[in-house]
């Protein structure tokens, strides 16, 4: 074989080891406790708003994902046939046990933000940040960086940073370039607590 054949060989060894095996080694990869579907609660038939299950804190965050308590107000008997149902009643609101959700967008401790600042004040959908998760049927594989140890959603489904959506990725210099579009000037503090 030619020696640039080789080497070109090489490269595209390394740049397939780099797109693909690399992010399975690097992403730990979990499922989430239950099968939850938005899109029963949310769309025609459920008829749901956002804010019945999602509602801020005083600090203008969010309470986080809602408690089984709220499950309970309809789910404290099975009302359909389904497993995912079944398992909810049983394993959860029965002993009232919390179900352990993983948050996709969870930022690192020291970041703060909060929902109230941008969806009251600042107007934005929930759909600019988190794209279609309101009306999906089923939940996405949850990926944790295992060096970093942030969700795969701060950093964007791309290894390289490139995005499809302009909801992907919720790195710093993506809340700084919004602000920034927006004349704020923030001291590292506003959102460093
Ligand atoms: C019946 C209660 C309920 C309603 C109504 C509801 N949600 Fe949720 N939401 C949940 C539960 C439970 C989870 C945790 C499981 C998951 O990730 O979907 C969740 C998670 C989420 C997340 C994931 C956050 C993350 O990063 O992990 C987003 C985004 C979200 N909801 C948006 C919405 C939007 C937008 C609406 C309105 C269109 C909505 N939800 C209505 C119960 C609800
Ligand atoms: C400007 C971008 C932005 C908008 C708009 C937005 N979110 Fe979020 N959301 C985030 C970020 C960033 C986080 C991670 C917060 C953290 O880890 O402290 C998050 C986290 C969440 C979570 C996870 C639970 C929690 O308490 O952190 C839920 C649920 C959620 N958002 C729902 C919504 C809903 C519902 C709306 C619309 C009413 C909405 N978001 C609008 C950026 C946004
Ligand atoms: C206002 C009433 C209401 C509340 C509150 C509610 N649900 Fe439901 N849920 C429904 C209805 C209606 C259905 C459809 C029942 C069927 O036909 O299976 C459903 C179906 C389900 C199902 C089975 C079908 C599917 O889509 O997977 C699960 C699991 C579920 N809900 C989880 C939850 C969880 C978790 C919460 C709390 C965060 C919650 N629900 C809160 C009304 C509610
Ligand atoms: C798409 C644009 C956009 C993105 C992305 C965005 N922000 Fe904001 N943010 C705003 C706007 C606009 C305001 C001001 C809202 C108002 O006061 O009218 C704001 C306000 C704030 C405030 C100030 C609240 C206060 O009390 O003054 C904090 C803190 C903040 N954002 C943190 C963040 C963090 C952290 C991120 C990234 C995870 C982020 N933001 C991403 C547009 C954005
Ligand atoms: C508009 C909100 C915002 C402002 C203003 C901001 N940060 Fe951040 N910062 C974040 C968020 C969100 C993260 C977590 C996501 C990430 O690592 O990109 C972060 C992460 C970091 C990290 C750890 C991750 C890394 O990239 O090494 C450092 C260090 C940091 N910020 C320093 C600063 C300093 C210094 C300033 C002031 C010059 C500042 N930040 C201003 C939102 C902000």
């Amino acid at each position: 074989m030619k020696p640039y054949l080789v080497l070109i060989a090489g490269i595209l060894f390394g740049a397939i080891i780099g797109w693909f095996a690399f992010p399975a080694i690097l992403y730990h990869s979990s499922d989430q406790p239950l099968h939850f579907s938005h899109n029963t609660h949310t769309g025609e038939s459920g008829g749901m708003a956002c804010t019945d299950c999602h509602t801020t804190n005083e600090t203008g965050r969010f309470q986080g994902i809602p408690s089984v308590i709220k499950c309970a107000e309809c789910h404290a008997s099975p009302i359909g046939e389904s497993v995912s149902e079944k398992q909810l009643v049983e394993h959860y609101i029965t002993p009232n046990v919390e179900i352990p959700w993983l948050v996709y967008s969870r930022q690192p401790d020291n970041a703060y933000f909060p929902h109230a600042a941008h969806v009251t004040l600042g107007k934005m959908k929930c759909e600019d940040c988190h794209g279609p998760h309101g009306s999906s049927d089923t939940l996405r594989i949850h990926y944790t960086n295992r060096i970093s140890g942030y969700s795969r959603d701060v950093w964007g489904a791309n290894i390289s940073g490139f995005s499809s959506n302009r909801w992907e990725g919720m790195k710093m210099d993506k809340c700084v370039r919004c602000h920034g579009d927006n004349n704020r000037r923030d001291g590292c503090v506003s959102c460093h607590k």
